[in-house]
């Protein structure tokens, strides 16, 4: 190609395509696009859709950008027909100069020589010494139709490719140009970057080998190698599957983006055909502006575990500048543990294709990612949360859907302020209380007591501790100590918005509610701090006698050792407990007791 990328880019944005085509076919508009009959087969009904960039018809399949809709409809060569955009354009066609022509060479040679590095790697796949690898594909449940069509291979122990390559007349000096070899210390290649590997040629976006990853069989240390970057890999620039994904998402696939090669092989293989993923690194400006040139929604389908939700976050954080009202992202969630691969072979594509169906909005999972990472427990927190939000909206550059970003955030952040409490599923009532349910409701009144006088946790965390609660419970017990341990204030209000906020709205408004017994007064919010403190105790007591009696003489040596106003508060709620019981006095659940 004589011509460079840039100025190709420059004719392109010049001239409009749909003016440029308009002047042949006439077109109308539909939506933000623009329609007509095609000019490349007979029809009636319009099936020829002209984008800002690129032409498609449905009909025939008939694609391309300016140049090539002038190559075809006036049958002209490819210089002639960029010189006659760049005189429609005002613009002269830059003659290559000389080092750019040296370049544009040099980026061939290395081409040529990844090729036979790919030639090499596929064909020993198949001979004796790949048999490890290709076992190992096979195990992973990559069929050999899907290796070739990714261009799988083995790299051989060393020296094998080197002495392959210089047979066929490739010099040392170009294959470490091309990342086939490590570089020794003073700068001059050494052996092979990449042995005893399984390989995976990553191409550009018409299918040509840029470079390589390579997969340590079974469990070794570094798992993948990605090849170093030279004259035509950058890492930042491409995406492993594009040139596959691109047609296919043409033709109507979707487009995932996932995180590692064996993620878009096994969605490949499983019929989702639109996947790709970047190169071992976070996803960048580069690789969306691909993306989009693609598909106006990508979705994202990274791991189902922490590094997967940061990832997602990071990836959204780099889109954010580059949103436009159609440029957009979904995120699409696997359970946790899962990646697309594990995932599509354990349950199916059936059960794939819903995860995608099921992929949120990217302002919901914004929201949500940013939400995870911060503690809503003080109206600091809180006031920095909102300040958060507002200043992610202000990173889109567009300026209408930033405004409609920084609402819809906001709304979300107040939604989850107020939300109301949901009432809790009616337990069964019972007639009479039995002993099975007078132990479950002591269990919960326990917990209703704490919710409403949090301040009461440091004294009765040991305790509440040595009771074995049924699951439900002990999950509540476990979220309310964990707040206590961080919280600024040991606030009723803080600690039930955060249990509401992590996914606990329900448990909280069942320990909460009036069935299947209405709380004892002591248990309900507008107890007096003493009087819930004491109750607590009784009811403790009645679950677990000794360990009371055991407190009781605790906190006599505690106020005697060093008498304070907590101290002997605490003292006198457990002796008033324990005087209760020894007289017999029921529990407070209901009347019945
Ligand atoms: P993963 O570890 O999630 O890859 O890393 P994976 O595809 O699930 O791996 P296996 O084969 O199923 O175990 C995701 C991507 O991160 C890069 C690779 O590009 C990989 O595909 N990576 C990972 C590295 O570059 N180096 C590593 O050591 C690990
Ligand atoms: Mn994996």
């Amino acid at each position: 190609m004589a011509v460079s990328p840039d100025f190709l880019e420059e004719l392109r944005a010049r001239i409009p395509l749909a003016g440029l085509i308009g002047t042949r076919v006439p077109l109308q508009r539909s939506g933000r696009n623009w329609r007509g009959c095609c000019p490349f087969h007979a029809e009636k009904t319009p099936s020829f859709y002209v984008y800002d960039d690129h032409y498609h018809c449905f009909g025939c399949g008939a694609h391309g950008d300016a140049v090539s809709f002038l190559m075809q409809t006036q049958n002209l060569a490819f210089m002639e027909a960029v010189t006659e955009l760049a005189r429609q354009a005002g613009l002269a066609v830059p003659k290559p100069a000389p080092e750019a022509e040296a370049a544009e060479r040099r980026r061939l040679a290395l081409s040529e020589v990844l090729a036979r590095a790919e030639a090499a790697f596929t064909r020993r796949l198949f001979l004796p010494e790949g048999a490890q690898a290709l076992a190992y594909l096979k195990e992973r449940g990559i069929t050999e139709e899907t290796i070739r069509r990714f261009g799988l291979g083995y790299a051989p122990r060393r020296g094998a490719l080197v002495a392959e390559l210089a047979r066929e007349g490739v010099g040392l000096e170009e294959m470490a140009q091309a990342g086939l070899l490590r570089q020794s210390e003073d700068g001059s290649p050494a052996g092979e970057f990449f042995l005893e590997r399984v390989m995976f040629p990553i191409r550009d976006r018409r299918g040509r080998v840029i470079g390589f990853g390579g997969r340590v069989l079974g469990t070794g240390q570094p798992k993948y190698l990605n090849g170093p970057e030279t004259p035509i890999f950058s890492k930042r620039r491409a995406l492993y599957g594009f040139d596959l994904a691109r047609e296919e998402v043409r033709q109507g696939a979707k487009l995932v983006v996932v995180e590692g090669y064996m993620d878009v092989i096994a969605l490949h293989q499983a019929g989702f055909k639109g996947a790709v993923a970047p190169l071992g690194t976070a996803l960048s400006a580069e690789q969306l502006e691909l993306l989009w040139r693609l598909s106006p929604v990508p979705v994202l389908c990274f791991d189902g575990d922490r590094a997967g939700a940061g990832a997602a976050l990071r990836a959204l954080e780099t889109a954010l500048p580059l949103l436009t009202p159609s440029r957009s992202l979904r995120i699409a969630a696997l359970p946790e543990g899962e990646d697309p691969d594990s995932f599509v072979r354990k349950k199916g594509a059936g059960a794939f294709q819903l995860v995608l169906d099921g992929a949120e909005a990217l302002v919901d999972a914004l929201y949500r990612l940013l939400r995870a990472q911060a503690p809503q427990s003080t109206p600091e927190q809180r006031a920095a949360f909102r300040a958060k939000l507002e200043e992610t909206a202000a990173r889109i550059r567009d300026r209408g859907l930033a405004k409609e970003y920084r609402r819809a955030l906001l709304a979300r952040y107040f939604e989850e302020q107020r939300r109301p409490i949901r009432p809790a599923p009616p337990l069964p009532k019972a007639a009479t209380p039995t002993p099975e349910n007078a132990l479950a409701e002591r269990q919960r009144i326990l917990a209703a007591v704490l919710l409403h006088h949090p301040s009461l946790l440091p004294d009765v965390e040991e305790a509440w501790l040595s009771l074995d609660l049924p699951p439900w419970l002990a999950a509540l017990r476990k979220a309310v100590l964990a707040w206590s341990a961080t919280a600024e204030t040991l606030d009723s209000d803080a600690l039930i918005t955060h249990l509401r906020a992590s996914g606990m709205a329900n448990l909280e408004a069942q320990v909460r509610a009036a069935t299947p017994f209405p709380l004892p007064k002591f248990a309900g919010p507008d107890a007096e701090r003493t009087e819930a403190q004491a109750g607590w105790w009784h009811i403790f007591g009645l679950l677990h006698r000794a360990r009371l009696d055991a407190e009781v003489a605790v906190a006599q040596r505690d106020f005697a050792a060093e008498p304070d106003l907590r101290r002997q508060q605490r003292l006198l709620a457990l002796v008033e407990a324990r005087a209760r019981l020894a007289r017999g006095e029921p529990d407070g659940i209901g009347a019945a007791v």
